[in-house]
């Protein structure tokens, strides 16, 4: 016996951590976006349980699903959420107040009856009201709000367009805190970005940060949606946003990710004019071949040494989807299978799921 006992030993002393909770304890809290429909999708709560401990809803907290036409707020599948969450011990993200695109919040929001744009008054009013009605629903019951998503321009403007900065400038993103603290003021409030790690764009929320900070807006957080692509991981240009975040004294969440193995930048490059070629790109209908499942793994452990190393300052990590067969990069911005994620369509750990338990036991900071 004595000869097996000295060969268990080292296995029992090195043996992996058995969850994403577990590995992270201590350092950040592990979430993920799931389907809106998951109080009714038995199959994937285990798999759910075991790894996560905070939810955020896909899609049905966002202004075009709870209050798509003007006064009519759809709660349906929100309140389900959230029973669901309490049910379970799970807490939850809320995603998103103000969404600062066009094409993602309702039309009537901008305009009276007439079809003519409100003024900077009645929008903030009006925005005022869809706060007020959402947070304070759930109030107490939602740990962290997303509460303006995707302001920043991707070209040469500070902010993008929209209806918001048409008729308020940037105030609105203030506004949108305001009201959000005021309606639940122990929620940790998030603005929320993509590529908002990439030095131009993080010049731009250095500039929105501190101008908040110096009207002393409740703003807690910066939310890095981590919505990356492998071979093409900006390593660091997102350390560089991490020591950014920590010299302005600001908590980090990484609030989206995912690494898509199907590269989608030229979709919206040149004019959009690859569209049609690219709509037909599906390289691996049949499973991820290995020598790419090991590339992820590399590529998601090299990102997991970098959060560790921030843990400090990083309050949570939520990836996008459960597992591969739930990815929105199956439908966006075309139709392919796609493999991003840490569990595969049978719910099975991929290698980039050790690879991330194993890069989190090194040493953090
Ligand atoms: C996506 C959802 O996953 C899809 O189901 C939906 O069709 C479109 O929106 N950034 C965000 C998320 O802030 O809300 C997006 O979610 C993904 C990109």
């Amino acid at each position: 016996m004595k000869p097996f006992l000295f060969l268990l030993f080292p296995v029992i002393a090195f043996a992996e951590p058995s969850s994403l909770i577990e590995a992270t304890k201590g350092k950040f809290e592990m979430g993920v976006g799931i389907n809106d429909r998951i109080p009714e999708m038995k199959e994937e709560w285990p798999l759910l349980k075991k790894h996560f401990h905070l939810i955020t809803p896909e899609n049905c907290m966002k202004p075009d699903a709870i209050q798509r036409k003007k006064g009519v707020f759809n709660f349906k599948r929100a309140d389900a959420f959230v029973s669901f969450a309490g049910e379970q011990g799970y807490g939850v993200v809320g995603h998103t107040l103000v969404w600062a695109k066009d094409d993602r919040t309702p039309a009537w929001f901008y305009l009276d009856d007439e079809g003519k744009p409100l003024n900077r008054d009645k929008l903030l009013a009006r925005m005022k009201l869809h706060i007020d009605t959402v947070v304070g629903r759930y109030k107490g019951k939602i740990a962290m709000w997303d509460v303006v998503n995707e302001a920043l321009h991707d070209g040469e403007e500070f902010l993008r367009p929209s209806g918001w900065t048409k008729a308020c400038g940037e105030d609105f993103i203030a506004k949108a805190f305001e009201y959000a603290h005021a309606a639940d003021p122990k929620a940790l409030l998030i603005y929320n970005d993509y590529n908002n790690e990439l030095s131009k764009k993080r010049a731009k929320m250095d500039r929105l940060i501190r101008s908040l900070k110096a009207k002393k807006v409740p703003i807690h957080a910066i939310g890095l949606q981590g919505h990356y692509t492998i071979d093409r991981i900006p390593f660091e240009e997102l350390e560089a946003t991490l020591k950014w975040a920590q010299s302005l004294d600001m908590q980090v969440v990484v609030s989206e990710l995912d690494i898509d193995m199907i590269p989608r930048g030229r979709w919206w490059a040149d004019g959009n004019i690859h569209r049609e070629e690219m709509a037909k790109i599906n390289p691996y209908p049949d499973g991820c071949p290995p020598e790419l499942l090991k590339k992820q793994a590399e590529q998601y452990a090299q990102l997991f040494e970098i959060f560790n190393r921030y843990s400090d300052s990083i309050a949570r990590i939520s990836f996008w989807n459960l597992h591969d067969g739930h990815s929105w990069l199956n439908d966006f911005p075309w139709k392919r299978v796609n493999h991003p994620l840490l569990f595969d369509r049978e719910r099975n750990e991929k290698p980039a799921y050790h690879a991330v338990i194993q890069a989190l036991q090194k040493t953090g900071n």
